[in-house]
C-alpha cells in the first residue's frame, strides 16, 4: 500500500490551501517513520508543489520514503529527450521532479497517461516515451518503471517494448475501487497479472465518496460536488446498496468504511493508493492493513459494487482506439 498525494498542492480540484501545510508535514514525519512508506505523487499535482513539499519534508525530517512520480504526457511533450532549451520531455521531466525533491533517484516513475502521438516510437525515433522511460531506467535515475491509465493493449505493447532492453514493466497505475471496479471485467486486470505488471489501485476510497462522511445531503466541496451528486442522487438504489454494505462490513471487523474500500483492493491483488490529507485519514487507512476482508465480505462487496453503473465523469480516460488501432485506454 502506498500514500497518494494528489491533494498535496492541487488547488483545482482538492482546494489546496498552503496554510494547511503543517498538517501535511505532520503526516509525512509520522509516515516516513512506518516500514515501507511509499508515496505517489506526479509533476502535474500542484504543479510540482506535491514533489517539492515531499522534498521539503524529506530535508526537515532526515527521513526518507519510496517515492513515485509521473511523466505529464501532454501533446507539446513527445520526445524520449529534448537537447535544446524547451517543453521537458521524458528524461528531462524526470531530472526535473527529481531537483524538485531534491533526490538523485526515485523509487518508481510512471507516465502519467497515453497520448495519441507521442507512446512508441515511430520511425525517426523522436516521439518516443517508452523509450525515453527505459533511458531513465538505465541512467539510474529510477529504479522501476511504470505507466498509469494504460489499457490492456498498450500495457502489452510497452511491456513488450521495455522487454527488448531487459527492463521490466513494474505497475499499470489505474482508477480502481468498488465504485470503479471496471478493470475486473474488461480484461486489464487480467492482462496485468499475465505479464506479472502490478496494478497500482487509485482513488481507492471512490475520491472519498466511500469513507462514510460524504451522503446526498452531505456533499464535498469543489469539483467532487457533481460526482457525488451522480453518485449518492443519480443512482439512490444502488448508491445506498454500496455504501450500506460498506457500513456493514466495516462494523463486522470494528473497522471504517475507508478501510474496507481499501482492503476490497487489497483483496483484489492491487496495491492500493488512497489519498491522506491529515494524519487522522493517514493512520486511518494504514490501519486497512492490520486486518483483511473474509469470502463473504468480498462476495458481498462484489455485488455491491457490480449494481454501481459507471459515473462517466469519474473517468478522465474514457476507451477509445489511438494511433494505429492500439487501444490505449480502458474504461
Ligand atoms: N494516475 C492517475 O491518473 C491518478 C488519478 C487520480 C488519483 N491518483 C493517485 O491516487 C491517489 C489517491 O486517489 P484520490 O486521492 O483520487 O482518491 P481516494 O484515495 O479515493 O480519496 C482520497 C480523499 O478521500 C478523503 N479521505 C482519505 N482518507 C480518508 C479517511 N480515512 N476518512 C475520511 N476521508 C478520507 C480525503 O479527501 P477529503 O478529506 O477532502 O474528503 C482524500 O483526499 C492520489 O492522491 C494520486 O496519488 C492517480
Amino acid at each position: 500500500m502506498g500514500i497518494g498525494a494528489w491533494a498535496w498542492g492541487d488547488s483545482l480540484f482538492w482546494k489546496y490551501d498552503a496554510k494547511f501545510d503543517f498538517e501535511l508535514e505532520e503526516l509525512f514525519e509520522y509516515y516516513a517513520s512506518q516500514p515501507d512508506a511509499f508515496l505517489d505523487t506526479a509533476e502535474l499535482y500542484g504543479l510540482g508543489r506535491s514533489e517539492m513539499l515531499i522534498g521539503d519534508f524529506e530535508r526537515r525530517s532526515g527521513k526518507r520514503v519510496k517515492v513515485a512520480s509521473k511523466f505529464a504526457a501532454l501533446p507539446w511533450k513527445t520526445r524520449r529527450e529534448r537537447c535544446h532549451r524547451g517543453a521537458l520531455d521524458v528524461v528531462q521531466a524526470c531530472e526535473a521532479s527529481l531537483r524538485r525533491m531534491g533526490r538523485s533517484s526515485m523509487e518508481l516513475y510512471q507516465i502519467h497517461f497515453p497520448n495519441a502521438w507521442a507512446n512508441e516510437a515511430r520511425g525517426n525515433g523522436l516521439r518516443a516515451y517508452w523509450d525515453g522511460l527505459g533511458d531513465c531506467y538505465e541512467r539510474g535515475l529510477v529504479q522501476a518503471v511504470g505507466v498509469s491509465n494504460y489499457g490492456a493493449d498498450a500495457v502489452e505493447a510497452v511491456s513488450t517494448s521495455l522487454g527488448r532492453r531487459g527492463i521490466p514493466l513494474y505497475s499499470n497505475q489505474i482508477q480502481y475501487s468498488l465504485l470503479y471496479p471496471f478493470a475486473n471485467s474488461n480484461g486489464l486486470k487480467r492482462k496485468c497479472d499475465q505479464l506479472g505488471v502490478k496494478v497500482l489501485a487509485y482513488s481507492p476510497i471512490g475520491l472519498g465518496l466511500l469513507s462514510g462522511k460524504y451522503s446526498a445531503e452531505q456533499l464535498p466541496e469543489g469539483p467532487r460536488a457533481e460526482l457525488a451528486k451522480a453518485f449518492f442522487n443519480g443512482q439512490p438504489e444502488t448508491a445506498a446498496g454500496l455504501v450500506d454494505a460498506v457500513a456493514k462490513t466495516a462494523e463486522k471487523h470494528g473497522a471504517t468504511p475507508s478501510q474496507v474500500a481499501i482492503n476490497w483492493c487489497v483483496a483484489k491483488g492491487t496495491i492500493p493508493i488512497p489519498g491522506a490529507r491529515n494524519l487522522r485519514q493517514l493512520k486511518d487507512n494504514l490501519g486497512a492493513l492490520s486486518w483483511r476482508l473474509d469470502a463473504a465480505d468480498v462476495a458481498r462487496l462484489d455485488a455491491a459494487s457490480a449494481a454501481v453503473q459507471p459515473l462517466a465523469k469519474a473517468n478522465p480516460f474514457p476507451a477509445k482506439d489511438v494511433g494505429s488501432g492500439l487501444r490505449m485506454f480502458d474504461s
